[in-house]
């Protein structure tokens, strides 16, 4: 196992920063047979910080899509979780978060919510650099390069979360890694005989940009017009 969550208000919290796993003999309240108290804490933090994980990647795809319910009922299942054994010093960082993803559900339009979006995405960045320089998460390898438009899109997919990573994270690497990724990938949307090339420059462009974009409150602003480019490219489709 990895570093332990920090953040616990539970018997032996003193020694959270340890991994809690390798140590059942400093539990003497464990019980035979079950995990330490403080070890299925870690464990129930960890879970609901995956949790997060999946409900602001399913916000920032569904504005991509410019599926506004979508990202509001993803924003709502983020509101929902609880933390009752987390340390009081940390309690505001987790009210911030909840109003954030509170502004995503109320969000008017696809503009709106990409805002309210990177603003929630910023707060979990900063809150892991407060804590512990930064949190990682695991990645899927990038699917293959493909001449179709669908594998073109999972591509575009796949670039998009690593930046989003990024900003979450934080983490430069991941940043980098999809902007250089999404910076190179063709769409061909010929046969659609749509003129779509405006969005096709408009999300190559902002991905050049974003490889050189320095840490801040810039990156988290370029990616949400990022996804507001994602998100006008489909929307044109749809309402053709
Ligand atoms: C109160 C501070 C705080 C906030 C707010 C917060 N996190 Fe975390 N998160 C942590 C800490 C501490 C860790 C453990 C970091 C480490 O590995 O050292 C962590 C770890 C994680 C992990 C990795 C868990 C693992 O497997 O070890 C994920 C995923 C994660 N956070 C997602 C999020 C997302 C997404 C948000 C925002 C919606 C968020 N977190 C908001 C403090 C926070
Ligand atoms: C130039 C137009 C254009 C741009 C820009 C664009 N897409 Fe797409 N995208 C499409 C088209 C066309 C489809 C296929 C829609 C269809 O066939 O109905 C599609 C489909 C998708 C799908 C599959 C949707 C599904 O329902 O399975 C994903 C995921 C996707 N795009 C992600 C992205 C992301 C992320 C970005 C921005 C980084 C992006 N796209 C930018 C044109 C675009």
């Amino acid at each position: 196992m990895k570093k332990a969550i920090v953040l616990l208000a539970c018997a032996g919290c003193s020694n959270a920063s340890a991994p809690a796993s390798r140590h059942p003999e400093a539990q003497p309240e464990a019980r035979p047979g079950s995990a330490s108290p403080l070890a299925e804490a870690v464990k129930d933090e960890r879970d609901r910080m995956h949790q997060r994980l999946n409900a602001i990647r399913g916000i920032s795809n569904a504005i991509a899509l410019s599926d506004l319910p979508k990202a509001q009922s993803e924003a709502k299942t983020l509101v929902a979780i609880e933390d009752p054994a987390v340390l009081p010093q940390w309690q505001p960082f987790l009210a911030r978060i909840r109003i954030a993803a509170i502004d995503v559900v109320q969000a008017k339009d696809i503009a709106a919510a990409s805002t309210s979006a990177v603003a929630l995405g910023a707060l979990c960045g900063s809150c892991h650099q407060t804590v512990s320089g930064h949190a990682s998460f695991a990645v899927d390898e990038p699917p293959p390069a493909g001449k179709t438009l669908a594998d073109q899109m999972l591509s575009h997919q796949w670039a998009a979360a690593r930046m989003w990573d990024g900003l979450l994270g934080p983490s430069d690497e991941r940043w980098v890694q999809g902007a250089q990724a999404l910076s190179t990938i063709h769409i061909d949307v010929a046969e659609r005989k749509l003129t779509l090339e405006v969005w096709t420059n408009r999300v190559r462009e902002l991905a050049k940009t974003a490889v050189n974009k320095p840490a801040g409150d810039g990156r988290s602003a370029l990616f949400g017009e990022l996804l507001n480019a994602c998100a006008g490219c489909h929307s044109v489709i749809r309402d053709r």
